[in-house]
């Protein structure tokens, strides 16, 4: 039996966003930038400084890099060799959940129950040596107040966060308290940023003409250089939390999952884009499809990646995936359906995220004329998610016309560790 096909063409349409309305959104984030930097409460991005600019490539030094920002937390030990190059001297990583055994992210986890966690992980990073001295660079992906590189004050969770006492803290003193209370006096946490300012930071410290930094993995977000042109103030990397940019078109599942979410009204753009939310849309519709709209199937990003690369006849990757997760088989025609379906979420979450990367570049070309550029990414949705890069690609070409070839995205793989390495480095020179 086949879906009903007007019901199934009538989500297609949903999630689809055309030429005009991607040209469109383009120009309201560049509006919402110029919003951002004249009268800010006015846009709905964030637009937080990051005390920082772009690194020389000189940078030099052993440091250690918190990562957190995610559902796996890691901390490194990184030597930066100068000339863009570096060696990782040391990876530790674990989970911040682990089903049935322990949780640091949900409603229930307290504060220092969380940073004690991650002293104990910094502890294994220097291999429980307290006497060498350790500059640490913290990579804090959420959104965050500073009023320097080392005091970075956490305004709101997202991503579904919600360990209680961490909102409204600078997240340094309290990794600073853990540090204290584990005996481990020897790490001095000198820098905070956010991943998307780590990425543009590691990018720049490899290659020239880099300006814009993003990620695109459970969450979604960018920064770019603000150059600050006709005014003394030196250029500074801002952190949009784009992610927040509503000024957006909320179809009827953008609406319903946001109303379910852990902060009903935040995070728009991330909601309809991020890895964190695609297999949930996703999941939804297939609800609907199966007339089913109460059951939560629990589709994640992994399984509409499966979904989306089955190129097999019977499509029986797709199949089994289905039936796995909704408990029932689709027939021929309903998988192909059902992967159309995935494929179209996962266009529209690219289109969105690039006419957002557009809007920075128009921005930042003024009257004048686009800048040869490369829009640096990592995460787990454009590097693993298959066809992403192609949709984003094609969704810069349709906007940049024939600026297209002067602007690429990419991989700036593991930038958010190197990129709190060359932050610490960076506040050491002051
Ligand atoms: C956070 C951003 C972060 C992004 C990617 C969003 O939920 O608000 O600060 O950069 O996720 O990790």
């Amino acid at each position: 039996m086949a879906f009903d096909q007007k019901e199934f063409q009538s989500i297609i349409d949903e999630f689809t966003i055309d030429g005009e309305r991607l040209r469109e959104i383009a120009a309201n984030f560049r509006q919402d930038l110029k919003l951002g930097l004249a009268s800010p409460e006015e846009s709905s991005l964030r637009m937080l400084k990051s005390y920082v600019g772009l690194p020389t490539g000189k940078e030099k030094g052993e440091y250690l890099a918190l990562d957190f920002g995610g559902t796996n937390v890691r901390v490194l030990r990184i030597r930066l060799e100068g000339a863009g190059k570096y060696e990782v001297v040391k990876k530790v990583a674990k989970p911040l959940r682990v089903d049935g055994e322990y949780d640091y992210v949900g409603a229930g986890a307290k504060a220092e129950e969380m940073f004690d966690f991650l002293a104990d992980l910094i502890d294994e990073a220097i291999d429980g040596d307290h006497g060498t001295k350790y500059l640490l660079g913290h990579t804090f992906s959420f959104p965050s107040e500073q009023t320097d590189l080392y005091n970075a004050k956490l305004i709101i969770w997202t991503k579904e966060f919600a360990t209680a006492g961490v909102e409204g803290k600078v997240v340094n003193d309290l990794l600073e308290e853990a540090l204290s209370r584990k005996g481990i006096r020897n790490v001095e946490p000198v820098a905070v940023i956010n991943d998307t300012v780590a990425v543009l930071l590691s990018a720049a410290y490899k290659q020239d003409r880099v300006y814009i930094g993003s990620i695109y993995a459970t969450g979604h977000n960018t920064c770019y250089l603000e150059p600050y042109e006709d005014s003394a103030e030196p250029p500074m990397i801002l952190n949009l939390e784009s992610g927040g940019f509503s000024k957006l078109a909320p179809n009827h599942y953008d609406t319903l999952l946001d109303e379910s979410s852990e902060k009903p009204g935040e995070q728009r753009l991330e909601k309809m884009a991020s890895g964190r939310y695609m297999g949930e849309l996703f999941s939804m519709t297939l609800g609907t499809l199966f007339g089913d709209e109460k059951e939560n199937y629990g589709f994640t990003s992994i399984d509409m990646s499966g979904i989306i690369s089955d190129a097999s006849e019977e499509l029986d990757e797709v199949a089994s995936i289905v039936s796995g997760k909704a408990g029932r088989t689709p027939d021929r025609a309903e998988r192909q359906d059902i992967q159309k379906l995935a494929k179209t979420i996962l266009n529209r979450s690219a289109r969105l995220v690039t006419a957002t990367f557009v809007g920075i570049v128009w921005q930042l070309a003024g009257k004048g004329d686009v800048t040869e550029q490369h829009v640096a990414v990592d995460g787990s949705v454009y590097e693993k998610m298959p066809g992403a890069k192609e949709d984003i690609m094609r969704a810069l070409s349709e906007l940049l016309g024939q600026d297209a070839p002067k602007v690429d995205t990419v991989l700036d793989n593991g930038g958010s560790g190197l990129g709190a390495a060359i932050a610490a480095a960076m506040a050491q020179k002051g």
